[in-house]
């Protein structure tokens, strides 16, 4: 399944992505990697992802909703965090228009 997972170099996010890639599924991470704590921790975890089969990842804001939908288009995430599913409805509405 190909799966959006959001804030993927944070500690939540980090470890979803790899239970989720080491289940087989593709992984879309997004994140912006803030400083809100050291981000050598961040690229470090990243490096992990990076190398598996199966990850991909983009260095955007949840807030650049039209890197969003243009995300939406090319990933076509079949799983996405329930926060951002009116995203991938818009992201379908303007396929079909
Ligand atoms: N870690 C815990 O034990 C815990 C427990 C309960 C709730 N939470 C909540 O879960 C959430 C995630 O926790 P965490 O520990 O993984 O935090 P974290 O700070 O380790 O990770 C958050 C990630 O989100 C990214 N991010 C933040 N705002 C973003 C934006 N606008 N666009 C793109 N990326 C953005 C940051 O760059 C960071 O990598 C937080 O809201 C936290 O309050 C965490």
């Amino acid at each position: 399944m190909r799966i959006l997972v959001t804030c993927h170099a944070g500690f939540i996010g980090f470890h979803v992505a790899k239970v989720l890639l080491r289940e087989g599924h593709a992984v879309h991470g997004l994140d912006f990697l803030n400083d809100y704590y050291d981000v050598n921790l961040k690229h470090r975890r990243l490096a992990q992802l990076q190398d598996q089969h199966g990850f991909c990842k983009t260095h955007a804001y949840l807030e650049d909703h039209e890197g969003l939908l243009a995300l939406f288009e090319r990933f076509r995430p079949e799983k996405v965090p329930p926060s951002m599913r009116w995203k991938r409805q818009s992201a379908s509405q303007r396929s079909a228009s």
